[in-house]
């Protein structure tokens, strides 16, 4: 016997159960415009959806630093492989963006003042994860303390590729104990022994766990490099080769930061397999 479809419930006491876990209200009230231009409500809004991306991207790293601490190889993979997704989705929202004018851009440029992605303190919160610590990116959060005090904690604790490397040394692999014992607060420049490490696993059996956290992380890496040169691009549209709004010499900046691989070693060492 079948039963007619029955309807959603309409009547409720308060706010919706869907608004008081979404907080949609919220969320659609934080737009606020600085020029009248009708371009910038893109603009703004990509920029808070790459800044909700980078908090769950942030999220998942730091699930899979721990899990990796824990030795728990299957969680760390499958928030490393959810990560992905969220990169993909992430770059994809390049795409409002990406054909902007000059003229257009120029439309509410000057509304933006000195406000810079630059001072996003949750992306500089996702490289400090990839290993990539300077503790000056701290500076600008001088006058936030609560801001600056997560992102001081963050650079004082081993990042997500200081996890793999302890965790490399602990299933025997020739990891030197200056690495695994160094000072995580500053940026992890690549070691020879870590690269000879990397090629051994490569040129072994694809399917070891060491080869699939490997693949993992490259996966991270190429997605992180594909964000920067997305936005170089969309950069380079938008504005030539004008200064930035954060004071950086704009595109030739971003070209230089955008050469910089992500986990080095997990690059080189496919030379030598
Ligand atoms: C077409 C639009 C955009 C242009 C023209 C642009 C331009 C720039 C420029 C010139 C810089 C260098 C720093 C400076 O002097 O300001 C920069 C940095 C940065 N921008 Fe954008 N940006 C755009 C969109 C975005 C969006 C949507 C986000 C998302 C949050 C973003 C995030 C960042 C970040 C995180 C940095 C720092 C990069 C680093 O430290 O390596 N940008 N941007």
């Amino acid at each position: 016997m079948s039963h007619p479809p029955t309807s959603p419930h309409l009547e409720f006491e308060g706010t919706t159960p869907y608004e008081d876990y979404v907080k949609a209200e919220v969320l659609t009230n934080l737009q606020e415009m600085l020029s009248d231009d009708p371009g910038e409500m893109v603009f703004l809004v990509t920029t808070q959806v790459m800044e909700l991306w980078f908090t769950v991207i942030v999220h998942e790293w730091e699930t899979a630093a721990r899990a990796l601490r824990e030795d728990d190889l299957s969680v760390a993979l499958a928030a490393l492989k959810r990560s992905t997704y969220e990169l993909e989705a992430l770059n994809a929202s390049w795409e409002p963006l990406a054909h902007m004018t000059p003229a257009q851009f120029n439309a509410f440029r000057a509304a933006l003042g000195e406000a810079s992605g630059f001072q996003s303190a949750t992306y500089r919160r996702l490289e400090f994860l990839l290993g990539e610590k300077t503790p000056a990116m701290l500076v600008p959060y001088r006058g936030a303390p609560a801001v600056h005090a997560r992102l001081e904690k963050a650079l004082h604790e081993p990042s997500l590729y200081d996890e793999v490397l302890r965790w490399l040394a602990r299933r025997g692999h020739a990891i030197p104990e200056a690495v695994r014992d160094r000072d995580v607060s500053v940026r992890y420049a690549g070691e020879q022994a870590v690269e000879d490490v990397w090629s051994r696993v490569y040129a072994g059996d694809q399917n070891s766990d060491e080869c699939r956290l490997g693949e993992a992380l490259t996966e991270v890496a190429e997605l992180v490099w594909r964000w920067r040169n997305d936005h170089l691009v969309a950069t380079r549209r938008a504005m030539g080769a004008k200064i930035g709004s954060g004071g950086s010499a704009g595109v030739a900046w971003l070209e230089k930061r955008a050469t910089k691989h992500v986990f080095p070693e997990l690059w080189t060492a496919r030379s030598q397999v």
